[in-house]
Formats: C-alpha cells, sequence, structure tokens
C-alpha cells in the first residue's frame, strides 16, 4: 500500500479483533516506525513497549474495561518523558504523536487496524499509570497512549471529516482553489 491511500485509509477502529497473531517481525517494523518519527531538538522523548505476550496483552488491556480493545492480540504502549529540549521548552507531546501517527500509518499499510487510546487511559483515574506499572515503567516516564494492534474482525467505521475548503486553503487565509 502506497502512504497516500494509508493515509486516507487508517481510521480509528473500535471493534472486534480476529484471532490471528502479530508476527514479531511485524510488531518490530511498527515499533521503527515510531522511533524514526521527528522529535524537538532530537530529544527523542518517546519510548515503545510492544506487547505480543497474549496473557500480558489480555492482562493490561483489561484495565481499561473495553473488551473490543482487549480482543487485540497485540499492542503497542506509548511512553514519554517530559525532557526539556531548550530554555523552558518541551516538546515531548509533539514527539510521542509523530511516534503514534507513524505507527498507525504503518499498521494500516500492513492491513491492521487500530486506535489511538490516550483520552481513555490519561483521564482523572490513570489507567495508563497502573499499566506502567503492570509493566514495570519507572516513575518518569508517563505511559500517555495504548494502541492494540490487530486484523479487524468487523467493518471499518468512518467518521465525517469537515470538507476541505474549510479546513485547508491557497496563499491565504479562507482562500479556496477558486477565488
Ligand atoms: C490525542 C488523541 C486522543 C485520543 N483518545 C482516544 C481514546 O481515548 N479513545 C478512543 O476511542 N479514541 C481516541 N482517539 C481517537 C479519536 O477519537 C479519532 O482519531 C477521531 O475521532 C477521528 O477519527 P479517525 O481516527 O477515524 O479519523 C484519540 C485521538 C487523539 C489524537
Amino acid at each position: 500500500m502506497d502512504l497516500q491511500t494509508a493515509i486516507q485509509e487508517r481510521f480509528s477502529y473500535r471493534g472486534k479483533y480476529l484471532n490471528t497473531p502479530v508476527p514479531h517481525k511485524d510488531l518490530r517494523l511498527l515499533l521503527e516506525a515510531g522511533l524514526a518519527a521527528p522529535s524537538g531538538c532530537n530529544k527523542q522523548t518517546t519510548s515503545l513497549i510492544a506487547l505480543e505476550d497474549s496473557l500480558l496483552v489480555k492482562q493490561v488491556a483489561a484495565l481499561m474495561e473495553k473488551p473490543n480493545f482487549a480482543s487485540a492480540p497485540a499492542a503497542i504502549c506509548v511512553l514519554t518523558q517530559r525532557i526539556i529540549a531548550y530554555r523552558d521548552r518541551t516538546y515531548y507531546v509533539q514527539d510521542y504523536a509523530a511516534a503514534i501517527e507513524n505507527i498507525l500509518l504503518t499498521a494500516t499499510a500492513m492491513g491492521y487496524a487500530s486506535c489511538w487510546v490516550e483520552g481513555h487511559i490519561t483521564d482523572a483515574d490513570r489507567i495508563g499509570r497502573r499499566m506502567a506499572d503492570m509493566l514495570g515503567v519507572p516513575q518518569d516516564r508517563e505511559l500517555v497512549a495504548y494502541l492494540p494492534i490487530g486484523v479487524p474482525a468487523e467493518k471499518p467505521v468512518n467518521v465525517q471529516k469537515k470538507p476541505f475548503d474549510e479546513r485547508a486553503w491557497f496563499n491565504g487565509y479562507g482562500k479556496t482553489e477558486e477565488n
């Protein structure tokens, strides 16, 4: 699948997954895609843990209480460190967002579905920290996103995106291709 097709076909999948295992080499490729992302001042604040042991995936995913996500045979946990890039600036959010998008696009190109699960695990109940503790993550790293990885069992549900002309222009704010 070429890059433009992967970009257009990526979507957040919240349905059930097939049991089809995700080979180790595929998970390794997804991790490499994440680590290849740019990072502010090259601080490389993002680190990743792939979950491929089926019992461990179930135990960690169970903390989310979302059975569909827990049905994925594999997952990638995204960790960050709030390292200062320069002066008081830290780009850790941008860094892990870039890494996640690389992973999601690569997963799409490989025929896997996923979902960027961040809001659910970074809420007041701190599911992400509980996941991190289960995985031996030190206190100076936060587990900010959980990406289930697997072959989808159900059809994609594409969300509606706003029309192009409402969000993207040429040569000035609000300038569409026609004007
Ligand atoms: C920062 C961020 C946090 C998100 N957190 C969650 C989440 O906790 N649970 C979830 O189901 N989807 C989550 N999503 C996925 C968004 O809901 C999804 O990207 C959006 O609805 C657009 O749909 P699409 O990904 O299919 O284009 C998150 C996405 C981003 C960028």
